[in-house]
């Protein structure tokens, strides 16, 4: 590749993709490899600089991950970070020891403003530390530049072999200046330009698929989901009608969404690929009459949809590469130096292990989720397409309690357009992780008109959240809830009441079964 690169070296940190993703902040290409790639891979690369990560390991440990001393002799930019930071020390000679006090958290650290890694920040600026070892003499030829009251070097440099070391970690918000001194690394001290753009990125990506691909056959299941989407166009960009798009309608779609995929990548779409939308609603609704019980919902409908997939594979015949959306946080990481390995399983629930193909293409594994967002916008996806809120495999499978029947799903489809709708009207939906309606399996009494009611009860959630892990209950404005709620007893059928879910999770989850 010919664009300025910086390349992460991953010593197996929790933080590696996040240094990554700061440099592409900086509007300069990064990749991610193992600690152990080869001095000769490196020059090939040709990099502009590289970081090292933090690691768990202790440099001294027998075992630790370590990289040859040659690599600080290439005349390469270096900056490590936490044990990255402790390697160079260890490697050119200082004395990295346990620390007698561990630092861990927000630590104020003072710093020598004249090092070029640290124009324009503050002397005194807070920083992340986590570390129980610590650098106690410098390397001979370097100077120290940063210290708190328990650690002598925070951070040590040595500008004439412009290598760069801090103990704390740049790359996490909780250090306030850290992005300044990320930027001051890649671009005063390795001088990248920072002409990279997720259009660069679109386009060499496309050419790169096209290299791979050759003449072979594409196969790409489309969820119609923002990452299984963006990966679809871009393919299509790359070898056109040697993709084939399956996707599968299994009615627990929201609203309107299975044609909505149908208007961007069938036939009457932008995109010149060959596109199988299978309409196997009442296939799904047969296997789930009767279920009520969450997880084997799941597994009943995670096992329809590869066996619909199945088949339309093999009508295709013989594909040579299945696409897949993975982005970078499905990534597994398997361990140190061992390249990364993918959750070939993660998307749409499982694809079946003896589809007939060559490889799997994943063009958005580097990337973020608002990263692919961008990189959706550069390739001209519609934004409702590019936007959307995370939606689960299952669909709206779990977000019915108990049995699910067409009706029901005709309800919760209804009310949850109604919802977003008046979300949307009233633009609060900024910052909402997730926001959607359930139906509950509860019927209660109503009145309508003179009419006694006996109808269902419609959940509205709205979750705030970062990592879907834990989440509290978004607190929509009242005026907005009371519209929705008026307008989904008046218009949908079958609804005489709305509850509005304020719990967070913990203690419950997001999704309702
Ligand atoms: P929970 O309900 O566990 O949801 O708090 C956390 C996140 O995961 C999504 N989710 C799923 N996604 N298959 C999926 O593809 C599933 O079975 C599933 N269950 C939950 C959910 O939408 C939320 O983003």
């Amino acid at each position: 590749m010919s664009q300025e690169m910086i390349i992460v070296l991953d010593f197996g940190g929790q933080y590696n993709q996040l240094i990554a993703r700061r440099v592409r902040e900086c509007n300069v290409y990064c990749e991610v490899h193992p600690y152990n790639l080869s001095l000769d891979k490196i020059k090939e690369m040709n990099p502009k600089g590289i970081i090292f990560t933090g690691g768990p390991d202790v440099v001294y440990d027998e075992d630790s991950p370590l990289c040859p001393k040659e690599i600080f002799e290439l005349g390469i930019p270096v900056l490590g970070i936490c044990y990255g930071s402790q390697l160079m020390a260890y490697l050119l000679g200082g004395k990295v020891e346990k620390a007698p006090v561990s630092e861990y958290g927000k630590t104020e650290v003072t710093l020598d403003k004249s090092s070029k890694l640290f124009k324009k920040v503050n002397r005194k600026t807070i920083c992340w530390m986590s570390h129980t070892v610590y650098i106690k003499e410098a390397p001979e030829g370097f100077s120290v530049t940063a210290n708190t009251p328990v650690c002598p070097v925070a951070a040590m440099e040595n500008p004439d072999k412009n290598l760069y070391a801090v103990q704390f970690h740049p790359e996490v918000v909780h250090t306030v200046e850290g992005m300044k001194m990320l930027q001051n690394f890649v671009m005063n001290i390795c001088g990248c330009s920072g002409s990279w753009k997720m259009d660069s990125f679109v386009e060499t990506t496309i050419e790169e698929i096209r290299q791979k691909v050759g003449t072979g056959k594409v196969l790409c299941a489309l969820s119609g989901g923002v990452d299984s989407s963006v990966a679809a166009v871009m393919l299509a960009k790359a070898v056109g009608k040697q993709l084939t798009c399956v996707f599968v309608d299994h009615g627990l779609l929201r609203k309107n969404e299975g044609d909505e995929v149908e208007a961007v990548f069938g036939p009457e779409g932008p995109y010149d690929l060959n596109f199988i939308r299978v309409n196997a609603q009442e296939r799904f609704y047969n296997k789930l009459a009767g279920v009520t019980e969450p997880e084997a919902k799941r597994k009943i409908i995670g096992e329809e949809f590869i066996r619909v997939f199945e088949e339309e594979a093999k009508k295709i015949g013989a594909v040579d590469f299945l696409v897949q959306g993975t982005i970078y946080p499905d990534v597994i990481e398997s361990g140190l130096g061992k390249s990364a390995t993918i959750k070939s399983h993660h998307n749409v629930g499982g694809l079946p292990d003896y589809v007939d193909f060559k490889e799997i293409v994943e063009p958005l594994r580097l990337l973020f989720k608002d990263e692919v967002r961008k990189a959706g916008r550069e390739l001209g996806i519609p934004e409702y397409l590019v936007n959307r809120q995370p939606f689960p495999g299952p669909g709206l499978g779990i977000r019915i309690i108990g049995e699910v029947t067409a009706e029901k799903v005709r309800i919760v489809q209804d009310a949850d357009f109604i919802y977003r709708e008046e979300i949307a009207n009233a633009g609060v939906d900024t910052g909402l992780g997730q926001y959607f309606a359930a139906l509950t399996n509860m019927r209660s009494v109503g009145v309508m008109g003179d009419e006694r009611t006996y109808d269902y009860a419609i959940a509205l959630r709205a979750v705030c959240t970062s990592d879907f892990m834990t989440a509290d209950a978004a607190q929509i404005p009242w005026e907005v809830l009371g519209k929705a709620a008026n307008r989904i007893v008046n218009e949908v059928k079958g609804v005489n009441r709305v509850l509005y879910d304020c719990t967070s999770k913990p203690p419950a989850t997001i999704e309702f079964e």
